[in-house]
């Protein structure tokens, strides 16, 4: 099956570090990164789930649950995690899900024969409260991934979530978001008291509306 934006995030029952758990339960009213390692005991994977762990107060900040996943065993996870702790000073805050059948893996199109034929590439699925897929982003196994471009793609899903904006190219949180095209220029004059600044017709700039609350209160 080929998973898409917009779509549900399939549901699974799976044996993590933590215990087991079903997936959509573990999300309950969060967001979720369900991400995809190919092996434990391996450098590039080390490095990020070590990076991860020491994030995860702005994972937290952001209303975010991590989980982790590869096809090796919940043993090897546990003995690995020790290892990350000592090498990267953070011990693991989050589950690792053990996909010993790859069952999960398959589902989610994370084994790319072509790559790999048995392990799992580097996927990223974020995945909203109402349970559906928000992102995909997948990395080659030689390149590890950055945290920091998937707290700052969040925080544009959130912000674009709950008002009619999107973020340009390289946004940041507090910096300027345009107005979505479906709104006229009349109905974004209400929805911004401050107005918009137009350097098109179509593209038109506001205040992150979330950096004006901050500032009113
Ligand atoms: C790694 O995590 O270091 C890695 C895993 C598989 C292939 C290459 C690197």
């Amino acid at each position: 099956m080929t998973l898409r934006l917009g779509d549900t995030a399939p549901d699974f029952k799976a044996e993590t570090t933590e215990g087991p758990i079903s997936f959509h339960d573990y999300i309950s009213d969060s967001w979720a990164i369900l991400f995809s390692h190919p092996k434990d005991f391996t450098p590039v994977c080390t490095t990020e789930l070590g990076l991860a762990a020491q994030m995860k107060p702005e994972f937290d900040a952001r209303n975010v649950k991590l989980i982790a996943l590869s096809v090796d065993s919940i043993e090897d996870h546990k003995g690995w995690a020790l290892d990350i702790a000592e090498v990267q000073g953070c011990a693991l805050n989050f589950p690792i899900i053990s996909d010993a059948d790859k069952s999960i893996s398959e589902k989610y199109g994370m084994i790319h024969p072509n790559e790999n034929e048995t392990l799992t590439v580097r996927t990223v699925f974020v995945v909203g409260p109402d349970k559906q897929i928000k992102l995909m982003i997948t990395y080659p196994m030689a390149t590890g991934r950055n945290f920091d471009e998937i707290l700052r793609v969040i925080d544009s899903l959130q912000l674009t979530a709950e008002h009619k904006v999107a973020t340009p190219a390289g946004w940041k949180e507090g910096e300027d978001v345009i107005v979505i095209p479906s709104i006229s220029d009349d109905e974004a004059k209400q929805m911004f008291s401050e107005g918009f600044r137009a350097e098109k017709p179509y593209l038109r700039f506001v205040q992150d509306p979330r950096n004006k609350k901050a500032q009113a209160a």
